[in-house]
């Protein structure tokens, strides 16, 4: 059988290969501690479950692409409410299943395979998903690197904008926990509406923040062409739900809910429900940054001891550390696999990520204890 030469190039998601190092070890009985994967594992709040129990029908018929008005309803506040900018419910919003697929698809709705702008800018470390939509969509990938020295932001006088299609931003951004000014977006949105390019910013981790509320592009939205996604996944801890939204332009929008009732990810109608209720709710939201700057102040002192240096690190559940002298981030990674710790090496992330080590703040707090004296003796 032939398969797609794309999908030979882009090898195995970094993250399964983790997960089938755990499963051996645990299967060997070794206890492990998982700061490895970004899927959260507080619990999702009572009320949100029960407006699901309770929204559960006896018949459950196909969700329609475009969504529940009430959802979009809800979103539209709460974009209204977080970022001051409005956003009309009927034009403006689809409900997606989970941010990624929404990720992976854009560039099948926006990129013309034969035509002259077939570029796809991503940034790197970064999230693979654009990338990997882009390169299946038939695009060519033009990787921005994130270097410290420039705050993680990417260089927008380098990016190929006259060659461009969509250029994805990620802030706050997954793996180096960076955060972006309004400025920098302004300028982004201004240079994407002069050459005619989709800022495409991927917000996952918008509500996930240690010291101010991060910014979104939805507040550059009147300067450029921007499209928005969110997800209930990370801001409460709804991964397993698959719910989130786009918001974009009203033509973009017509052409989402064209193309997806094709690929079949709306969101099911009582999650779609359970969605109303969350997106309605900040409270449970500021419990939940809570728990991660609690665990992530059980870390920072042994780390500050070790002399690990945190990079970034404003927002998101990640800490971005830098390696020590002399040992690369994948070997650190077995290091503290073998004490049953586990942490993403940087280049997991791609090239530009060595040098650096992914912890993702997902352990109970307990467990962050035990890691934090575990980390004492091994570092
Ligand atoms: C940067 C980034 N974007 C998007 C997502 C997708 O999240 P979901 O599909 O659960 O909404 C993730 C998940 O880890 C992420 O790290």
């Amino acid at each position: 059988m032939r398969l797609s030469p794309v999908l030979a190039a882009t090898g195995t998601y970094p993250f399964v290969r983790l997960e089938m190092a755990k499963r051996r070890l645990l299967a060997q009985g070794v206890p492990l501690i998982d700061f490895g994967k970004g899927d959260p594992r507080e619990p999702t709040e009572a009320f949100i479950r029960q407006a699901l129990v309770d929204a559960l029908p006896e018949v459950a018929p196909y969700p329609l692409a475009e969504g529940l008005p009430e959802l979009r309803e809800a979103v539209a506040r709460w974009c209204g409410r977080r970022f001051g900018v409005e956003v009309d419910p009927d034009t403006e919003v689809v409900p997606t299943y989970g941010s990624k697929e929404a990720i992976f698809h854009l560039a099948q709705v926006v990129l013309d395979r034969d035509g002259d702008r077939r570029v796809v800018v991503t940034t790197e470390p970064g999230y693979p998903v654009p990338e990997r939509g882009a390169l299946f969509a038939g695009g060519e990938v033009v990787q921005m690197p994130l270097l410290e020295e420039n705050s993680f932001l990417p260089d927008l006088d380098a990016i190929p904008w006259e060659r461009a299609a969509i250029v994805w931003l990620n802030y706050p951004n997954n793996p180096t926990g960076a955060v972006v000014s309004l400025e920098f977006l302004r300028r982004a949105a201004e240079l994407a509406r002069e050459h005619g390019v989709l800022l495409a910013a991927d917000e996952a981790y918008t509500e996930l923040w240690f010291e101010e509320p991060p910014h979104s592009a939805l507040e550059v939205r009147d300067v450029g062409p921007v499209a928005v996604f969110n997800t209930l996944s990370k801001r409460s801890s709804m991964t397993g739900y698959r719910s989130g939204f786009v918001v974009a332009e009203p033509e973009l929008v017509a052409a989402l809910k064209q193309y997806r009732p094709t690929v079949g990810t709306a969101p099911q109608e009582f999650v779609q429900r359970a969605s109303v209720v969350a997106w309605g709710d900040e409270d449970h939201v500021e419990r939940t940054r809570e728990r991660y700057r609690r665990k992530r102040d059980v870390l920072l002192p042994v780390l500050a001891r070790k002399g690990i240096r945190v990079a970034g690190s404003a927002a998101t559940m990640y800490l971005w550390l830098e390696t020590p002298e002399g040992e690369t981030s994948e070997d650190l990674a077995q290091r503290l696999l073998a004490h049953g710790l586990i942490v993403s090496p940087g280049t997991f992330f791609g090239p530009a990520g060595a040098g650096y080590w992914r912890v993702a703040l997902v352990p109970t707090l307990e467990d962050c204890e035990r890691a934090a004296t575990i980390l004492e003796e091994v570092l």
